[in-house]
């Protein structure tokens, strides 16, 4: 039996699984369907002083036939009253008491901060969000990002948020900052009890190339907008994992950013996050999406032997290090499993063009010259590639572009070095293995 329920910062929830404050948590409709669905958590969309949207106000990255594996918003907060919001949360949080509802919050003065924490808190709120991260519109106001850019007025704020509520305080970050470190321990330092990231990062997501625009086009004219969806997910996983390893910052994580799977969750889960949060994928494919983020889940805490996702949080953590401290005679190599190969000469390509030169189509003259034949034929029969294997410097390229599943392995090389790492070699001298792919 594996446990899925969490405590975030001491806000608890039945599954890791968060809407993030976005279209998909706008309305107590909304909320309650995707409980219904599955989701333990919703982070309502930011309230605040109900604001004017746009149209058109979403775009979205296609990538080689993938549709929206990036996406850009330039929407703003709710454009929905307060009363209205309060109303509903409370509705949601009577009618669900077990799930978790975060009030997603964003105010300018102090007195304002005061008054929404307490009509939150009121209306049932489990905890609270502090958006200091939307990237557009707000921040020209002094808002947003504005203040997640700033650790001096993020932690000031934070302090205020904190004196005001009964409920715990998430700190939403913005990635759109060169070191996310300052920021999370600042509002470390303004009591926050946990931080969420990352929030959308400054694009523009294309061009209108007829008319001259940047989309989305509003009229004649567009303005930068936040990035989200699949894409994003590395960055916000390094964020994350910044925060996660270092030893004075200690709060927990609620981790946002490109989740589209259950595998995604699980990565910023070991990465450290308490809770994972999703915007994007539910706004393209619906609630529905969390059945498989919760059976997959499960599974790979059965087959992995966690009983409890807390015993998950972080696992993967002290395995981030500095560069300097990696193997540098650690070895690995390509090879082609001939049965599985169907001879699309994908990775001969890459490698040629943009690696070490070290995948030759069979037969060809080179190959010949080196004496390298593929063991056993398979189904592409002399469409197999064949692999230099004393030049090939183990880079991943080939097994990055070969569209058949383990059809290439990087495989460990017994090189007889002893392990040796930057910092080993340049304090003790240490030796390292000779370079490969230099000619
Ligand atoms: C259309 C749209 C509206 C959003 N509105 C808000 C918002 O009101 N408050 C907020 O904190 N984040 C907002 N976000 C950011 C998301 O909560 C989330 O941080 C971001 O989209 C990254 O997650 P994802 O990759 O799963 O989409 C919005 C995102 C989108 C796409
Ligand atoms: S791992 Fe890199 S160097 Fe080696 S065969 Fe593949 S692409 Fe070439
Ligand atoms: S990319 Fe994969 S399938 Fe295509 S030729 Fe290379 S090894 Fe074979």
């Amino acid at each position: 039996m594996v446990d899925l329920s969490i405590d975030c910062a001491g806000i608890k929830s039945p599954n890791p699984f968060w809407l993030a404050s976005a279209p998909p948590a706008n309305s107590g409709g909304q909320v309650q369907r995707a409980f219904d669905a599955g989701w333990g958590g919703a982070v309502w969309k930011t309230l605040g002083q109900p604001i004017q949207n746009v149209s058109s106000r979403f775009g979205g990255h296609d990538v080689r036939g993938v549709k929206a594996a990036g996406f850009n918003n330039i929407e703003l907060i709710t454009d929905r009253s307060l009363e209205v919001n309060f109303r509903e949360i409370y509705e949601t949080k009577k009618k669900y008491p077990k799930h978790a509802i975060i009030a997603s919050l964003m105010v300018e003065t102090r007195e304002e901060w005061k008054d929404i924490i307490k009509r939150s808190i009121d209306a049932g709120a489990d905890g609270l969000e502090l958006n200091f991260g939307c990237p557009h519109g707000m921040c020209e106001r002094g808002m947003g990002s504005a203040v997640g850019q700033e650790p001096k007025v993020n932690q000031e704020i934070t302090s205020w948020a904190v004196e005001y509520s009964t409920v715990p305080v998430l700190v939403k970050l913005t990635p759109n900052v060169s070191d996310i470190l300052p920021h999370g321990m600042a509002a470390r330092r303004g009591g926050a009890h946990g931080v969420s990231l990352i929030n959308t990062i400054k694009s523009i997501i294309s061009v209108d190339i007829d008319r001259f625009v940047p989309e989305p086009r509003v009229g004649g004219l567009s303005t930068n907008g936040g990035y989200c969806g699949a894409a994003v997910k590395p960055i916000a996983l390094h964020m994350v994992a910044q925060l996660a390893r270092h030893k004075e910052f200690g709060l927990p994580i609620s981790g946002i950013g490109g989740v589209s799977n259950w595998r995604d969750a699980v990565e910023f889960i070991l990465l450290g996050s308490s809770s994972v949060q999703v915007c994007t994928e539910v706004m393209l494919r619906g609630y529905g999406v969390v059945e498989d983020m919760i059976d997959g889940l499960e599974s790979y805490m059965k087959s992995h032997g966690f009983s409890t996702i807390a015993e998950m949080v972080g696992k993967a953590v002290p395995q981030y290090s500095e560069w300097g401290n990696l193997d540098l005679n650690y070895e690995t190599v390509a090879k082609i499993d001939p049965q599985k190969c169907i001879g699309c000469q994908l990775c001969v390509a890459a490698c040629q063009d943009g690696a070490h030169q070290c995948i030759h189509p069979q037969g060809s003259d080179l190959a010949k010259k080196l004496g390298l034949t593929v063991l056993g034929a398979g189904p592409a029969g002399e469409r197999v590639p064949v692999i230099d294997e004393s030049e090939c410097v183990g880079c991943n390229l080939c097994k990055i572009v070969c569209p058949v599943p383990d059809c290439i392995s990087m495989v460990e090389v017994d090189n007889g070095y002893a392990p040796t790492t930057w910092n080993e070699h340049v304090s003790q001298g240490k030796d390292l293995r000779p370079k490969k792919g230099a000619h």
